[in-house]
């Protein structure tokens, strides 16, 4: 490549650092996403160019598979009811020891590694996450109320503290946060990971809300690739199922994240190398981006 054209590449990216210069991103790391070697090297090293040209990364993972890795190792046999884990006591404390203790390390080393200062944290530092039990509904037909199904700790944000995240941010640390709430008597809950990361962009204002997961972006019924949606197709996505599973959290945290404040919500392949440097510094576009209302 001529040394001219470097320069140019660089240079076209000029718009989207001033843009975003001191701007809070929440960035979801989902589990699926972070399992090859190399993709996880290229993760690493988006998140430091982003810090580099200014921006601050806010980082929340997943871990869903290397949970069952570890479950199916203990011999314990991991159970889903409506999308959500079955979190009995004893799953509480292997999904504890697998966001906390193995993934949420990991992910630090890589980005220490890559070069900026992380630090991991759970929901239960500084009380970042305060969790309430979240209650399960299943449909039973018109003529009876919903079956009401209790799935142990699972739980959903009540409310954020973000002061610590604030402290690290202004210190030019990255916070990388385990979706693990704590309840009001001091117990752990297993909170998903999009929610966690929708409702952290609120409580920080952020600019934007990143979700690198394993698909291209949101799909119509035929499988196409939907490139913008506003928050009002998103009801409608989800009661025809055509986002049903993994999807609907993400949807409606995007939801929630927008009404709140946050400008604009990104569902990308974490599958393509530098997709996150690809979505945020360039005019080429990809996966989904998620708006208020049609500009
Ligand atoms: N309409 C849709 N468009 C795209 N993906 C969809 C849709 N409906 C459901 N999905 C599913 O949602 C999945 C993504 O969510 P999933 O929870 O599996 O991954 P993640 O959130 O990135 O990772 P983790 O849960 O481990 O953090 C896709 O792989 C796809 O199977
Ligand atoms: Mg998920």
């Amino acid at each position: 490549m001529e040394i001219l054209e470097k320069a140019k590449i660089l240079i076209s990216a000029l718009p989207y650092f001033r843009e975003f210069y001191k701007k809070i991103m929440v960035i979801k790391y989902g589990g699926h996403a972070m399992v090859d070697p190399s993709l996880k090297q290229n993760f690493a090293q988006d998140i430091a160019l982003m810090k580099y040209v200014g921006i601050c990364p806010v980082i929340v993972h997943g871990g869903g598979p290397q949970i069952n890795q570890v479950m199916e190792r203990m011999g314990l046999k991991p159970v889903f009811i409506e999308g959500q884990r079955v979190t009995d006591e004893e799953t509480m404390n292997v999904v504890e020891m697998v966001l906390v203790g193995t993934v949420n390390k990991n992910i630090v080393s890589l980005l220490n590694r890559a070069g900026v200062k992380a630090v991991g944290l759970s929901g239960r530092d500084g009380e970042l996450i305060v969790a309430e039990k979240m209650k399960v509904y299943k449909y039973r037909g018109e003529d009876r109320p919903p079956e009401i199904i209790d799935i142990g700790r699972v739980g959903k944000v009540k409310e954020v503290n973000p002061q610590i995240l604030f402290t690290l941010i202004e210190n030019d640390f990255i916070p990388v946060i385990a979706p693990v709430g704590i309840g009001p008597d001091g117990e752990a809950y297993n909170i998903n990971a999009d929610l966690v990361a929708g409702a952290l962009a609120v409580a920080l204002k952020a600019e934007k809300l990143v979700y690198l997961s394993d698909v291209e972006g949101v799909k119509d019924e035929k499988g196409n690739l939907i490139s913008t949606l506003t928050i009002k197709d998103i009801d409608r996505l989800i009661e025809t199922g055509i986002a049903k599973g993994g999807m609907i959290p993400k949807l409606k945290s995007a939801k929630k994240a927008l009404t709140g404040g946050v400008k604009k919500v990104h569902i990308i392949d974490g599958r393509v190398p530098h997709s996150l440097i690809i979505e945020l510094f360039t005019d080429e576009g990809v996966g989904t981006q998620v708006v208020f209302t049609e500009q």
